[in-house]
């Protein structure tokens, strides 16, 4: 049996083995199987083992180990070792590789819209944990100017001083820039159907330009999506990004890229 794992902590939300069992079903390998596991970070360096040993053959990362991971891998691709977030693990060869594969998941999460484009336009992040750092590679390339605030500053000001572009701002927590045209929410406020960010949007009435993105995919409506939504802005959860960046890991470790269609995309409501 080829055996796959999720870690995180909590992991009850993660939709990763509903839809790596349903491709590895799909496309016929019926020798694999896709777990979740709840793990502490005293666990991370015998999960890495297993990957060594070839007892695991894949494990994806989520919440909060994506950083803290790192240390016990062998190797690291590039983006994993510039956004210093790995969530997917694979011995492609002798090494033990820490990818990530959320940066193009995002970016492809919105580049198959064409009305959907951020070359020269303002964002704002909302967060400074471990996925953030995908979600500014993905941007700052293209993007005008990048506004982060974080609850804890002293997190969101190390992007700042990683920054060579000059293109990131640091915003007090409770502060706004002026009106950007997205605003991605990367913390873990929403998880929990009730809990709400306590950020104020108002400037926002009626702007149907403006694109609030949650990375966050289940539930499938955070309070800062409907706020959103009732607001008459654009909105999107995190489903595109989730899928796209499950088939790129499962195109490492199996060698199929798999359909992102209808069908999977349904699995998730
Ligand atoms: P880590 O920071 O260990 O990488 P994470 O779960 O990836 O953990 O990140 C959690 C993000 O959600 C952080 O930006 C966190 O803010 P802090 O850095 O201030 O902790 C944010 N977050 C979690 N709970 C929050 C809350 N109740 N209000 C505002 N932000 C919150």
């Amino acid at each position: 049996m080829k055996k796959y794992l999720v870690i995180g902590n909590p992991i009850g939300h993660s939709s990763s083995p509903l839809i790596h069992n349903y491709w590895m079903k799909k496309y016929n390998l019926i020798d694999s199987v896709y777990e979740k596991k709840k793990v502490e970070e005293e666990d991370l360096e015998s999960i890495v083992k297993q990957v060594r040993d070839g007892k695991l053959i894949g494990v994806n990362i989520t919440v909060p180990f994506k950083k803290k991971i790192i240390p016990f891998l062998d190797n690291l691709d590039d983006v994993a070792n510039q956004t210093q977030s790995v969530n997917t693990l694979f011995k492609p060869y002798d090494k033990v590789t820490g990818f990530n594969t959320d940066v193009q998941g995002f970016i492809a999460s919105y580049t198959k819209d064409p009305a959907i484009q951020y070359d020269n336009k303002n964002v704002f992040i909302i967060g400074a944990g471990g996925v953030t750092s995908s979600i500014v590679f993905s941007l700052i390339l293209n993007a005008k100017k990048i506004y982060i605030t974080n609850r804890t500053k002293k997190k969101a000001e190390k992007f700042k001083d990683k920054d060579i572009s000059g293109k990131i701002e640091v915003i007090d927590w409770g502060e706004k820039p002026k009106v950007c045209d997205l605003v991605v929410n990367t913390t873990s406020v929403g998880l929990k159907k009730d809990e709400s960010l306590g950020l104020d949007f108002k400037e926002y009435e009626n702007n149907k330009n403006v694109l609030f993105y949650d990375i966050i995919y289940n539930p499938n409506e955070t309070n800062f999506l409907k706020d959103a939504r009732l607001r008459g802005n654009k909105t999107m959860n995190g489903k595109m990004m989730f899928l796209h960046q499950a088939g790129l890991a499962f195109q490492k470790w199996t060698g199929i890229y798999p359909k992102i269609d209808d069908e999977a995309t349904r699995l998730l409501d």
